[in-house]
């Protein structure tokens, strides 16, 4: 990986609640809703931000800043029932042409079949490195917290 910072990005058809660790941070500082219409709310003073789904779209918000290294905890809970055609996808990005990126991503599928968990990684440009992971649990039956972790030895 370059040394480039990453923003963070969370694109989401779905209901997620999302709050700071930390109670100096405030998502009205560090974060922007990127769209949305109204579904993405940052309420409770700047502590909680919130991302819904309807029949036409969801919605999305994006760090202001960039992180050279971090760990994010996301608290999600995926749209149970035929959820075919909804991608709720958590990504890292650089900018320029040669972005380093890291992708997490949960693919909808018909009622009763699985979601799956689709990553990847790219280095300057380059991708190449997908995964899909089944999961041992239900992910719609409730909030899960699911972690990306990146630092100068590796991302877990
Ligand atoms: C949906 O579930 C089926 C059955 O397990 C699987 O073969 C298929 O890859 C899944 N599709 C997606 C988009 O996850």
């Amino acid at each position: 990986m370059s040394s480039s910072g990453f923003k963070f990005t969370l694109l989401v058809p779905l209901m997620v609640a999302c709050l700071m660790a930390s109670s100096a941070s405030n998502f009205h500082n560090d974060f922007d809703i990127t769209w949305g219409d109204g579904r993405g709310k940052i309420v409770n003073n700047g502590e909680v931000l919130t991302l819904s789904l309807d029949k036409a779209s969801g919605s999305g918000f994006q760090s202001k800043n960039e992180y050279l290294f971090g760990k994010i905890d996301m608290q999600l809970k995926l749209v149970p029932g035929n959820s075919a055609g909804t991608v709720t996808a958590y990504y890292l990005s650089s900018k320029g042409s040669t972005w380093d990126e890291i992708d997490f991503e949960f693919l909808g599928n018909l009622s009763g079949d699985p979601y799956i968990l689709h990553t990847n990684v790219f280095s300057q440009g380059k991708g190449n490195r997908e995964q899909q992971f089944y999961l041992w649990f239900d992910p719609t039956a409730d909030f899960h917290t699911y972690s990306i972790l990146w630092n100068p030895q590796r991302i877990m």
